[in-house]
């Protein structure tokens, strides 16, 4: 029934976020209102880097994917919890920059950062850009030697994995518009061209093959493709010490799914890692991996009201609630799964298959596609799960909606993260 461990039953038969009564947290901070676990956040975080010490003997670095979701609170955890941050531009980087961030663990990701991105990314003095191409290599080259810098880089790189996932979110592919292709050549050419660049210094290869991905095999085959590639730059006088793999682990968020066990994926990608490199005579790189969703997802829920059910007789029975796809597009982008409780009554018996539909005009605007649930009626308060992910940082304003307040429990106790948008935060920039 609970797809994540942040979810419990109290004694009053109401559900709980991380500990925290979710009738509570929507009375006190409205509705729709995304709840995160910030215990299971900071445990995910923990599970990851004592995974990578363990495999890798300590040569490693989590790089939390902040693309997953993004605030200054958010910043802090990873901060405190000693991870390294990717970040995809240069409104994730500002974040960083505003949460006190240490800059020399954040990699700035994007397959068209503009000079303004890698200006803000140089004076701020980023630890790493992960260039996607020739252009962009040129581009902060010349930023660089402006500014007087050396500029740590390394290439995204696209192994060629084809990885089971949806196709929106698969990018290790040649057709893709992320990185430079190994098969053709032009990753040996981008590498070639980068050595001759005086402001930039060249410290490893990035690969990251999709995400919501199951199977720990494309990453094993991933782990040795890139090896292999580190291989041939050392052959061609390029010293390689850092590895990153991406991120990409799948996470549950029906009952059915059953998503790796992050140790175990490192400890099999280690055995590879390790193989190819004593077979091929190179040094053991630092790997670095970026987790987004599988930190951050399953400690999420988003709380709505539910304003109606309105029965089609032998079609559909539509519950709708107070928010929908402004605030999760996940359904209407990919036909994304999800799963949903009464958060005042979560062990009733489900009775009855309905759809959960958004409050946005748009037909398509639902959350959840024909799930069993129990009676449910107007003023009920449900909970959508793993919501965590992409959710509150693919939000819009669409039909001018504000977006919803994020809440983080710790200890059990609520507050706030991010405040609920307003109608004047919605038209402050109009003129
Ligand atoms: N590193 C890079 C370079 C990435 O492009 C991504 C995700 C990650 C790390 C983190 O992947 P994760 O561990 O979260 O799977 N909006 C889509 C997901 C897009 C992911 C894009 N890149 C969704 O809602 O499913």
């Amino acid at each position: 029934m609970f797809v994540s461990e942040s979810l419990s039953v109290d004694e009053r038969g109401v559900l709980c976020i991380g500990g925290a009564n979710a009738i509570d947290i929507a009375k006190e901070f409205g509705t729709p209102v995304y709840v995160m676990d910030e215990d299971l956040i900071r445990k995910n975080c923990r599970i990851y880097k004592d995974a990578m010490d363990k495999h890798y003997g300590g040569n490693g670095l989590v790089l939390y994917a902040s693309k997953a979701f993004s605030c200054k609170r958010m910043v802090k955890i990873v901060k405190e919890e000693g991870l390294g941050l990717d970040v995809v531009s240069g409104g994730e980087l500002y974040t960083a920059i505003k949460a006190d961030f240490p800059m020399e663990k954040v990699y700035f990701h994007g397959n068209n950062k503009t000079e303004d991105e890698l200006s803000l990314a140089v004076t701020s003095g980023v630890g790493t850009i992960v260039v996607d191409n020739i252009f962009e290599l040129e581009k902060l080259n010349t930023i660089a030697e402006n500014k007087g810098k050396t500029v740590n880089i390394m290439f995204r790189i696209k192994p060629g994995i084809d990885a089971h996932t949806h196709e929106f979110v698969m990018t290790g592919q040649i057709d893709s518009k992320f990185g430079v292709a190994l098969e053709t050549g032009e990753a040996m050419e981008a590498y070639k061209t980068a050595k001759q660049m005086k402001n930039l210094n060249i410290v490893g290869v990035h690969c990251h093959i999709g995400s919501q991905i199951f199977d720990i095999q494309p990453f094993e085959h991933a782990a040795s493709v890139m090896m292999g590639f580190i291989a041939d730059l050392k052959a061609e006088g390029i010293k390689i010490e850092q590895m990153n793999l991406g991120g990409g682990y799948g996470i549950k968020y029906v009952p059915e799914d059953n998503p790796i066990d992050y140790d175990a994926y490192i400890e099999a990608v280690s055995k590879v890692v390790k193989k190819v490199a004593a077979e091929k005579g190179i040094e053991m790189p630092k790997i670095l991996m970026e987790p987004g969703r599988s930190i951050v997802a399953s400690a999420g829920a988003t709380l709505y009201k539910i304003g109606g059910v309105k029965e089609i007789p032998d079609v559909r029975t539509y519950v709708s609630v107070d928010g929908g796809m402004a605030d999760n597009p996940r359904f209407i982008m990919y036909g994304s799964k999800y799963h949903a409780l009464l958060a005042n009554n979560p062990l009733a018996q489900p009775e009855k298959e309905v759809t959960i539909a958004g409050k946005c005009c748009e037909s398509g605007d639902l959350l959840i596609k024909d799930i069993k649930m129990p009676k449910l009626k107007a003023g009920d308060i449900l909970a959508v799960l793993a919501t965590g992910a992409y959710n509150y940082s693919m939000a819009s304003n669409y039909n001018r909606i504000p977006r919803p307040p994020v809440v983080m429990v710790s200890g059990g106790k609520p507050s706030l993260a991010v405040k609920r948008e307003t109608y004047e935060d919605i038209i402050k920039n109009d003129i």
